[in-house]
């Protein structure tokens, strides 16, 4: 499983990150080496302080394309995974230059050294399910529906799918320079480790551990919750098609639990409550009232019939998991990111 990360050198922008420090984790259990690029955490605690796993680490900016291109150069990567980003539907509204200097710049700045860096033979870029315009319909996107975006994350991630596509097929196309160029678009992701502002499991746990209720800002909501390593399993085999040299995966893919299994805000903290007695929730709406999508369905039927992939842990389990590791880390300040790697690779084994 997952066998060609073995010994393979491999770069990841946004290793300080929440997805990326599990990337970096789940990497090390395979038994592989990388660098990362990233700036610093910028939460306390953060997961990639918390369980160190990078054997190589830059701190920098992308906006640094000569820093970046040396990172880059130095390292030598076989493979690009980039998570680098300004995340945050919300704070986009606040800063929407700085989202898009990030997002958009930042991976034109990545792909341009990555042009410059003979080594690298296959890409996987990360952008999100928010890249689709969104009809607030009862559907999940699939691949091939029209790009957009209401607010400026959405937008930004919906031009980075463009530029990406843009740059695969002006540059890394040719057969003395042939990159295999995929996006991975997955759906709200949870796990331990991430504390994040303004998010839900972040904002819960934040909360309880302080002993006070969570403000729910849009119960209605419905999104695709997916744990991380689902999404990042997925990430990973995708890099695995990419680095075999198949055609056929340098393409768009959808990451997501089955459409049934898509849940509300309210569910997520129902499941969260049976986990954690203590979370106690207050409902209500926040005055500066940012426009946030109401429905956001996914389809994973091609990355489940072509790529093979499927989620392990459905919705209840994926919070379960989640709470587990929040709990482990304020209560008995243990750690439980590998126990968790092994028991979802595990898991996978049995499973596939
Ligand atoms: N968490 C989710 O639910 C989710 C869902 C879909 C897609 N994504 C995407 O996954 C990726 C990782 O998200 P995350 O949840 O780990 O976010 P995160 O905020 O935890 O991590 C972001 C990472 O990007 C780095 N970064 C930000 N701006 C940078 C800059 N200017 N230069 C260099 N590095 C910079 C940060 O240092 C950090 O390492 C992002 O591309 C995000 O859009 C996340």
């Amino acid at each position: 499983m997952l066998e060609i990360y073995k010994g393979k050198k491999i770069f990841i922008t946004g290793h300080t990150g929440f997805k990326g420090s599990w990337l970096g984790a789940v990497l090390k259990h395979l038994g592989a080496e990388y660098s990362g690029f990233a700036l610093a955490p910028n939460t306390q605690p953060a997961h990639y302080e918390v369980f160190p796993t990078c054997n190589h680490s830059v701190i920098g900016d992308l906006a640094d394309f000569p820093l970046l291109l040396q990172s880059l150069q130095e390292s030598q990567p076989e493979i690009v995974f980039h998570l680098a980003a300004q995340p945050l539907v919300r704070d986009s509204y606040k800063n929407p230059v700085y989202t898009y200097q990030t997002n958009v710049m930042g991976t034109l700045n990545l792909l341009e050294a990555i042009k410059n860096t003979p080594s690298v033979k296959a890409v996987v870029i990360i952008t999100t399910d928010k890249v689709y315009e969104n009809k607030e319909w009862e559907y999940p996107y699939r691949e091939t529906d029209e790009l957009g975006g209401y607010d400026m994350y959405s937008s930004s991630k919906a031009c980075t799918e463009i530029l990406t596509n843009s740059y695969k097929r002006s540059f890394f196309s040719q057969n003395d320079r042939k990159i295999y160029m995929a996006t991975a678009r997955a759906g709200n992701v949870i796990g331990g480790g991430d504390w994040s502002t303004d998010r839900l499991i972040p904002d819960i746990v934040r909360a309880t551990a302080g002993g006070t209720p969570v403000f729910i800002r849009n119960p209605k909501s419905i999104r695709p919750w997916q744990h991380v390593l689902d999404c990042l399993y997925g990430y990973l085999l995708l890099g695995e098609k990419l680095l075999e040299g198949n055609e056929k995966f340098a393409a768009a893919w959808n990451f997501a639990p089955h459409t049934a299994d898509t849940r509300t805000v309210a569910e997520v903290v129902e499941f969260a409550q049976k986990n954690w007695n203590e979370i106690s929730v207050t409902l209500g709406q926040v005055p500066d009232n940012y426009h946030e999508a109401g429905v956001l369905k996914l389809d994973n039927s091609r990355t489940m019939s072509e790529l093979k992939w499927k989620p392990v842990w459905d919705t209840e389990s994926a919070i379960e998991k989640t709470i587990e590791w929040y709990k482990a880390f304020y209560i008995n300040n243990k750690i439980l990111t590998d126990i968790q790697i092994a028991g979802y690779l595990e898991k996978k084994a049995n499973n596939s």
